[in-house]
């Protein structure tokens, strides 16, 4: 998908399909009205009879308006003027791209950042350009006969008045966001026996090609063992497939700026291990790596950005597996840090390898962490699929992620990181358990990973119930990389 941005009259502009708003009510957008004059009240007619109402998302498509130079128009109803708010604008949006893929346009003019469709402009031409890209993402790659790419290909977001000057620079980076996203979720929609550890790392040693700036590390399970990764290590035990701890050093600005360190948690399937998943809906442990995903996603298109910063991805990855070799319930280990882990449950395996992929990152001498993982099954019974769930251990690095979630519409909510949560991981036998019991099951996740994060600025990211869709649209979302990308564009402008 193109985008690129253009001052124009509508009626002048040559496309495939020209989109403008109307509002409930009949009232029309500046750019709608000029199209109405020059095809001599076709709109205001056709409103006039009533087939088109103006209600929030609707839309109507006309052919060959005489005195319109694109082949099409397509009216969008922008509702009641003041009823608009994200959710309206992102439903009109939706409506916009779902209309526009049922022509055979394979180009479109969209008036809809100057008027009507949201209070600012910024944050509606994101949404669109995410929103065209999600619509002509396809995930059937692995099926003999593939549907044919979408033929929508090139989007113009057209203003009557000269477009503010930071238009461009916004979305030549919403561009690589979405190119970003779509790495993020053909990835994540792999099955584990395509994607597994070793074809993540072939993954971001490619990426590592394809960008100079980025240099790519892979450490085996040999060197793992030599770092004292014995709670990743623990994890790994029972698959046949080798872990791996993937390194991605993106650099952007002078060596000595601190880096940005992105630890995203990469599980190419959770089977839960000696602690067995039920069979229900297993199948999308595949997903367990989104996190991974994500920073892979984010690291190429801060790339593709050329952003003026230092950001590192770690991502510890395996296989959680059950066999004769496998981790038990009870088995205590010890993490690189030295602290020891009664594992009670094998199936709270994110948290092991991560607090070890946690304690490494420090050799980067970080200014901030974040780590993102499909941690919990009780995030997603929290939060459900709107929100990600946050934790930090500075406030001002949870408000700057959390405005970074409203700038792109990818929100996170946070939830406390209290102390009085901490010995719920008490251990008779080890310095901490690996699980906290059924309550506050994300909280006490988080509470584990706050133990091994305490030398620097750091947050947590459960994902659970954002990274994916279930149900009959199942597939990847590609969140978090709107919500990290804009976090370090916000970083690189200060
Ligand atoms: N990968 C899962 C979390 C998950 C489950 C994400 C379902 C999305 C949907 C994680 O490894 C896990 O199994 N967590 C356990 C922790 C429990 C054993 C303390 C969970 O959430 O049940
Ligand atoms: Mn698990
Ligand atoms: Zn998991």
């Amino acid at each position: 998908m193109e985008f690129s941005i253009k001052q124009g009259s509508s009626e002048k502009l040559k496309s495939g399909c020209v989109v403008v708003g109307v509002f409930e009510g009949g009232k029309l957008s500046a750019a709608a009205q000029a199209i109405d004059k020059a095809a001599k009240h076709a709109l205001s007619d056709l409103i006039a009879q009533g087939d088109m109402s103006g209600k929030t998302a609707s839309t109507l498509l006309l052919h060959k308006l005489p005195g319109v130079a694109a082949e099409r128009v397509l009216l969008v109803g922008l509702g009641k003027a003041d009823e608009l708010n994200n959710k309206t604008s992102l439903d009109i949006i939706d409506a916009t791209f779902k209309a526009l893929n049922a022509t055979p346009a394979k180009d479109a003019a969209l008036y809809i950042t100057d008027e009507g469709v949201g209070k600012d402009a910024v944050w509606v031409l994101k949404q669109a350009a995410l929103s065209a890209a999600e619509h002509a993402f396809r995930a059937d790659g692995l099926k003999s006969k593939p549907a044919e790419p979408a033929t929508l290909k090139h989007i113009t977001f057209a203003t009557l008045d000269k477009p503010a000057a930071a238009l461009k620079n916004v979305l030549e980076q919403t561009a690589a966001v979405t190119r970003g996203m779509a790495l993020t979720k053909t990835l994540a929609n792999l099955p584990g026996n395509i994607c597994t550890p070793t074809y993540l790392a072939a993954q971001a040693l490619a990426l590592g090609k394809a960008h100079k700036n980025i240099k790519t590390t892979v450490l085996e399970e040999k060197d793992m063992q030599k770092l004292g990764m014995g709670s990743f290590l623990s994890v790994t035990r029972g698959s046949e497939q080798p872990a791996k701890l993937i390194t991605l050093e993106y650099n952007g600005a002078d060596k000595k700026q601190k880096p940005v360190v992105l630890v995203g948690k990469g599980i190419t399937f959770d089977t839960g291990g000696i602690s067995l998943k039920p069979g229900a809906d297993m199948d999308e442990m595949k997903y367990d790596m989104c996190g991974a995903a994500s920073v892979l996603g984010t690291m190429q298109a801060i790339a593709e950005m050329g952003l003026k910063l230092n950001v590192v991805g770690v991502i510890p990855t395996c296989e959680n597996m059950p066999s004769g070799k496998a981790t038990k319930p009870g088995d205590i280990v010890t993490s690189m840090s030295g602290q020891t882990i009664e594992i009670l449950n094998t199936d709270a395996e994110g948290r092991l390898i991560l607090c070890d992929a946690l304690t490494y990152s420090s050799k980067f001498n970080p200014d901030t962490v974040i780590d993102i993982a499909t941690l919990t099954g009780a995030c997603v019974i929290a939060l459900g699929h709107v929100a990600s769930g946050l934790f930090s251990n500075e406030d001002k690095l949870a408000q700057e992620l959390i405005a970074a979630g409203e700038q792109t519409h990818d929100r996170v909510w946070q939830m406390p990181l209290w102390e009085d949560y901490q010995p719920l991981l008490d251990s008779n036998f080890a310095d901490m358990a690996n699980i906290g019991g059924r309550a506050g099951g994300t909280i006490t996740a988080a509470c584990f990973l706050a133990r091994f994060t305490k030398d620097y600025r750091w947050a947590h990211l459960d994902i659970a119930g954002t990274a994916w869709k279930s149900g009959k649209d199942k597939g990847a979302t590609g969140r978090p990389v709107p919500l990290l990308t804009q976090y370090l564009i916000n970083r690189a402008n200060k």
